[in-house]
């Protein structure tokens, strides 16, 4: 099998036992993005895996990669390590409707398949035909080590109940209200907290500010200790900092997005899951 990766996933050539496709990526002077596939793929089947977090042009590479793959006559099945843009999926009057628009984008293309690895919500089913999978098995052995496994919203409650289920863990749902672009307010959790090790997990940790908020509301009741699992680390702005000198004990994320490590930030390695969902083909 050869997959293709962009600058978004290249750090996964390390890890993957996969003839990693031949391509140019480059910049013209200008930065405009340049890409050519130097590999024989017509015929072909290839998996590209993709990611669109920041900088913009990351949706570039893969685009004009999805381009010259399909100009050069490959089978081409796309696997999203992370996509961006998903969060913008209710537009108030006004708004641009960005994960509809990028969504869109990729429906331009003749993809035989489409894996996202926990996109942000389901309601990206209604944009864009995909399969989802969320590295639960990653999570497990990290939320047994909690007493409660709180997810901060309903969207993440979802997905995350179900893992404190088969951890035979204490759930809660907390719930939060956004306001500003990113910003959000923690509204409430009534259960009892009090000397409990608590392991809050979401989707995605941005600017770190739904989990600070919700730190702060588990310490006045009284946690022991605090803890936060996300499969995907933005770490948007100043958010690195923010929670490594927050009360937080551990932040575990994924290299769905690379991480740079430190004694609070560990990072759990998708790989194997990639490697199930290619192998599944
Ligand atoms: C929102 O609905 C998501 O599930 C995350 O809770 C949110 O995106 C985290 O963003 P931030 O770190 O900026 O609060």
């Amino acid at each position: 099998m050869i997959v293709f990766m962009h600058n978004a996933t290249m750090h996964f050539a390390a890890t993957l036992p996969y003839k990693i496709g031949a391509c140019v990526i480059k910049r013209f002077s200008d930065k405009e993005v340049y890409v050519k596939v130097e590999e024989d793929v017509a015929g072909k089947t290839v998996w590209v895996l993709g990611a669109t977090f920041a900088p913009a042009d990351m949706i570039l590479e893969l685009i004009f990669l999805l381009d010259a793959l399909q100009r050069s006559g490959a089978t081409i099945n796309l696997l999203f390590t992370y996509f961006g843009y998903a969060r913008q999926d209710r537009p108030t009057p006004g708004e641009a409707f960005s994960a509809q628009v990028i969504c869109n984008i990729f429906k331009l293309f003749k993809l035989n398949k489409i894996v996202i690895i926990q996109p942000h919500s389901a309601a990206l089913h209604k944009l864009l035909p995909f399969e989802a999978v969320i590295p639960v098995e990653l999570f497990y052995p990290v939320a047994d080590n909690y007493d409660i496994i709180v997810a901060p919203d309903k969207g993440a409650a979802e997905w995350v109940e179900p893992i404190a289920k088969t951890c035979n863990k204490e759930f809660l749902q907390g719930s939060k209200q956004r306001f500003g672009l990113d910003q959000t307010r923690f509204l409430g959790l009534q259960n009892n907290v009090r000397d409990k090790k608590i392991l809050i997990i979401d989707d995605v940790i941005s600017t770190g500010g739904t989990l600070l908020n919700l730190v702060y509301g588990l310490e006045q009741r009284g946690a022991r200790s605090i803890s936060a699992l996300a499969t995907h680390g933005i770490f948007a702005g100043d958010a690195h900092e923010r929670l490594i000198n927050s009360n937080l004990d551990k932040i575990y994320v994924t290299n769905t997005i690379p991480q740079q490590e430190n004694e609070k930030i560990v990072t759990l390695d998708v790989s194997p899951l990639i490697q199930k969902v290619i192998g599944l083909t």
